[in-house]
């Protein structure tokens, strides 16, 4: 009797193969700093070699890993490795990659609570839970008026913090008749390049979108927003939403979010607070103050897929009316129409966000906080602050280096001072560029106050003292050779 031929992974192949893909990764991990940490390769290298068809036939698994090891390693920036300076982190650990691949395996899409009723209450669970792990308002509780829903991303989540703004200031008529052209929406100049991208995709225009003044520290000036709202209104336009950060992109500067959420209260706009990375900081009670006035945000979000150890992706957004954001996103079809949602006793999440179907994502955040707990989490924070502020120190003790900004948290902008101001530039890029080519670490760069400027961010999982003395260390050889060729 033959025996018809399946294609698919049996029970005990999957169970073979996945040990190896995890001791696979297991092994990555340990010997991640071998790798340079910028992959070196050029266009177009990876995918020349790689097959020009696919296989017609199916091959065996080994070849698979193999060919990750071979392939693909080449063409990977080590964003895990602690030699990872650059950008803002993007780190992970065990319990997230494990939680991560549980959900792969339940393979769930939890549109609805129906759909899987543990996908919808253990997110709103951890989300309750982060309120108070990170010092948040009340009103964010989904036993109150707000709740939480995990994005995929901070720019995701302020799309749908600026859509339910653009809705509640319109009385949810732009939904149905389009915007008119006459909203407004305020940001700083220095508040990240995913609120314009929102402000265009919103329907509220790029040329609605105000870039408010910042003051000598790279924050939101109060005042200077306070004005151009007057003068909006003075001009018969419709302000209707603020963004101000917690720990902006180029410089982790601090908006004020009291006095703007004062502004906010005074003209009644939505006020969105963006604390995409700093926002892990606040699971620390003594870094809480850096955003004072909290309780008068309309929203508010972080991604633990920075700084908390939650592999990408994985934003967390809370909103102190879920009304607003529901009856802005909601919609629906008869094949969607279910018993519980008519009950209104349930959470449908996908009125919460853009796009219909979602991942199981908070089984990874809840692995993470069940495996590290808030001493453990805290334990880390405090850790990767230290070393920043060391790695601070440092230049401020080198009369060839400066600091380039406050260096609040784990974030620092320093430059070298490299000679006459023409060539200060050139000579930051220099060191910067002889970095990231010997793959001995990776750091990026901004430009502030029209000067060039190198960042230096702590935030990867493994990152430890020696790694950012090393850093320092290479930082300083390079430098004196490209100061030395400038
Ligand atoms: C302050 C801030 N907001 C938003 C973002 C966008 O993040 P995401 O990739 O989650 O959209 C970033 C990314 O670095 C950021 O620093």
């Amino acid at each position: 009797m033959s025996e018809e031929k399946s294609f698919h992974m049996t029970s005990d192949e999957f169970r073979r193969y996945g040990h190896a893909a995890v001791d696979w990764i297991a092994d990555y991990h340990s010997r991640i700093e071998s790798f340079p940490v910028l992959s070196q390769v050029k266009p177009g290298e990876i995918r020349a070699a790689l097959p020009k068809n696919p296989p017609a036939q199916g091959e065996p698994f080994e070849w698979l890993l193999k060919d990750v090891e071979r392939l693909i390693l080449p063409g990977v920036t080590h964003w895990q490795s602690p030699n990872f300076f650059a950008y803002f982190p993007c780190n992970a650990s065990g319990p997230g990659i494990l939680g991560d691949l549980v959900s792969s395996g339940l393979g769930v899409q939890g549109m609805l609570w129906s759909t899987s009723p543990a996908c919808t209450e253990l997110e709103t669970h951890v989300m309750d839970w982060l309120v108070g792990m990170l010092g948040l308002p009340e009103k964010f509780l989904s036993s109150k008026s707000g709740g939480g829903v995990i994005q995929d991303t901070a720019s995701s989540a302020a799309l749908c913090a600026l859509l339910a703004a653009r809705e509640r200031a319109t009385n949810y008529s732009s939904n149905k008749k389009g915007c008119n052209g006459r909203l407004v929406a305020y940001a700083s100049t220095q508040t990240h390049s995913s609120l314009e991208k929102a402000a265009m995709i919103a329907g509220i225009g790029t040329e609605n979108l105000r870039l408010i003044d910042v003051d000598d520290n790279f924050a939101m000036r109060p005042d200077a927003l306070a004005r151009q709202i007057e003068a909006d209104q003075r001009a018969g336009l419709t302000p209707c939403f603020v963004c101000a950060t917690v720990g902006t992109t180029s410089s982790n500067a601090m908006d004020p979010i009291a006095a703007i959420g004062e502004v906010c209260q005074r003209h009644n706009l939505w006020l969105h607070v963006d604390a995409a990375m700093s926002g892990t900081a606040m699971l620390c009670p003594e870094f809480r103050h850096l955003q004072n006035g909290v309780e008068l945000a309309d929203s508010y979000n972080f991604n633990p897929h920075k700084w908390m150890f939650t592999n990408f992706d994985c934003n967390c957004f809370w909103v102190a009316d879920r009304k607003a954001l529901i009856q802005t996103l909601s919609i629906l079809p008869e094949y969607l129409r279910n018993q519980a949602t008519e009950s209104g006793a349930v959470i449908d999440y996908r009125d919460w966000h853009i796009q219909l179907g979602r991942r199981f994502r908070s089984l990874k955040l809840w692995f993470v906080i069940r495996h590290y707990g808030v001493e453990g989490l805290r334990h880390h924070v405090r850790e990767h602050v230290r070393l920043a502020q060391e790695f601070a120190e440092w230049v401020r003790e080198d009369d060839r280096f400066e600091l380039a900004a406050l260096a609040p948290l784990n974030l620092v902008c320093f430059r070298h001072k490299g000679g006459d101001a023409a060539n200060q530039d050139a000579v930051n890029q220099s060191i910067m560029d002889r970095l990231n080519r010997s793959g001995d670490l990776f750091l990026t760069h901004t430009k502030l106050k029209g000067k060039l400027t190198l960042r230096l961010c702590v935030g990867q999982t493994n990152t430890q003292a020696r790694h950012v003395e090393r850093a320092w260390k290479r930082i300083r050889e390079e430098a004196e050779k490209a100061a030395a060729a400038a």
